[in-house]
C-alpha cells in the first residue's frame, strides 16, 4: 500500500486524506460542516449527507493536486464504513467503491472507531500495542484494551450521553453556543473548578460511564451560579470520571501506554490531568494533535493500511452501518 487514500464522511466533516507508506501523510484535508449545523444546535444528518455529496469531489481534486499525485498512482482506497450517520457514511462508500472499482485497487472498510484508535500511531510512530485506549468524542464515549492489532477488548462505555455530546449540551443550557466543547472549556477558564460540588457519576463503578446526570445537575444548578463557575465545576467532573476510570483500566490490565483519542481530547484539562497521572503512574501518555482528534481520514488511512498490511480487504459489496462495533 505504498499510496493509500483515506475516505471519512461518518458526520458531520468530510475528509480526504493521502498515506504514504502507512506513515507519512501527504495531505489530510477536513472540509467541516459545523457553520451550516451551527443553527440547529447539532448535526441533522440529512443536511449532512448532502454536503458530504457536494464537498466530496472537488474535495478528492484539492487533495491529489495538494499531493501532487494523479488517480492513477493510488494503490488502495480505505473508507469509514461505520459507525455513523448512515446517510452520511453512504456518501463515503459509494465514492471509495467507485475510486477502487475504477482504478483496479484494493478496497479497505474502515471502523471509525479504529480509525481514532490509529490516530495515536500516526501521532508517535513508535507506539505499540498493548494499550489502553480512551475514546471520547461527540459520539462515543469508552475504554478499549488493545491487545495487538486488530484484538479489542471493551472495557466499558457510556450508558447514555458521550463526554463530548455533554460538553455540547451543558453549552445549550447555558446558551454559549454550539460545538460546545471549545465553549466550555474557554467559560471554564474564568471559574472555579470546586464551586459546585457535581456528582461523579459512576464512580467506583467499574468502566461504565454515564454523562446524563451531569448534564441535568447543571440544569439545576443554573439558577445559584455563575456560567464560569458552573463550566469549571462540570468540566473536573467530567474529567475526573474519565481519569479515574482511564487509571482503573491501566491498573487492571497491567498496561503501561495510554492514549487519547477523540474530539474530547482536544479539552485542554482533561489534557492536562492525564499527562500528570500518567507521568506520576510511569506510564507512556500519547495525544494526537487537534487535526487528528477531530474526525479526520487520515487515521482512516492509517487504521486501513494496518489491516491491508495484515491482508484484511472488503469486497465491492461493502455495507454502510450506523452502528458497528469495534
Ligand atoms: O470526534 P469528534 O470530532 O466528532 C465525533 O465523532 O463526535 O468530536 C466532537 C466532539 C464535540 O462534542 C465537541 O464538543 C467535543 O468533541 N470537543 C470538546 C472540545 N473540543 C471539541 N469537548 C471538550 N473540550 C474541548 N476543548
Ligand atoms: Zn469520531
Amino acid at each position: 500500500m505504498h499510496l493509500l487514500l483515506g475516505l471519512e464522511t461518518s458526520c458531520d466533516e468530510t475528509s480526504i486524506a493521502i498515506l504514504r507508506d502507512g506513515r507519512e501523510v501527504l495531505v489530510n484535508l477536513i472540509a467541516s460542516q459545523v457553520d451550516l449545523h451551527a443553527r440547529f444546535g447539532g448535526v441533522v444528518p440529512e443536511v449532512a449527507s448532502r454536503r458530504h455529496l457536494e464537498v466530496v469531489h472537488p474535495l478528492l481534486s484539492s487533495a491529489l493536486d495538494e499531493a501532487g499525485v494523479g488517480f492513477g498512482d493510488l494503490t488502495g482506497v480505505a473508507v469509514t464504513h461505520g459507525p455513523g450517520l448512515i446517510g452520511a457514511v453512504l456518501v463515503g462508500v459509494a465514492v471509495a467503491k467507485g475510486l477502487a472499482f475504477s482504478l483496479g485497487v484494493p478496497l479497505i472498510g474502515v471502523n471509525h472507531l479504529e480509525g481514532h484508535i490509529y490516530s495515536a500511531f500516526l501521532a508517535d510512530p513508535a507506539l505499540e500495542p498493548p494499550l489502553v485506549a480512551l475514546m471520547v468524542s461527540g459520539g462515543h464515549t469508552q475504554l478499549v484494551y488493545m491487545e495487538d492489532h486488530g484484538v479489542y477488548r471493551l472495557l466499558g462505555r457510556t450508558r447514555d450521553d458521550a463526554a463530548g455530546e455533554a460538553f455540547d449540551k451543558v453549552a445549550k443550557l447555558l446558551g454559549l453556543g454550539y460545538p460546545g466543547g471549545p465553549r466550555v472549556q474557554e467559560v471554564a477558564l474564568k471559574g472555579k473548578a470546586d464551586a459546585v460540588r457535581f456528582p461523579r457519576p459512576m464512580q467506583g463503578r467499574g468502566y461504565e460511564f454515564s454523562f446524563s446526570g451531569l448534564k441535568t445537575a447543571v440544569m439545576h444548578a443554573r439558577e445559584s451560579f455563575s456560567p464560569e463557575d458552573l463550566c469549571a465545576s462540570f468540566q473536573e467532573a467530567a474529567v475526573d470520571v474519565l481519569a479515574g476510570k482511564a487509571a482503573l483500566a491501566l491498573e487492571e490490565t497491567g498496561a503501561s501506554r495510554l492514549i487519547l483519542v477523540g474530539g474530547v481530547a482536544a479539552n485542554a484539562r482533561l489534557r492536562e490531568r492525564l499527562t500528570a497521572d500518567c507521568a506520576a503512574a510511569g506510564v507512556h501518555f500519547v495525544v494526537p494533535p487537534m487535526s487528528l482528534c477531530t474526525d479526520n481520514a487520515a487515521m482512516i488511512a492509517r487504521a486501513g493500511w494496518q489491516l491491508a498490511s495484515r491482508g484484511v480487504v472488503s469486497d465491492l459489496d461493502l455495507d454502510a452501518f450506523a452502528s458497528l462495533p469495534l
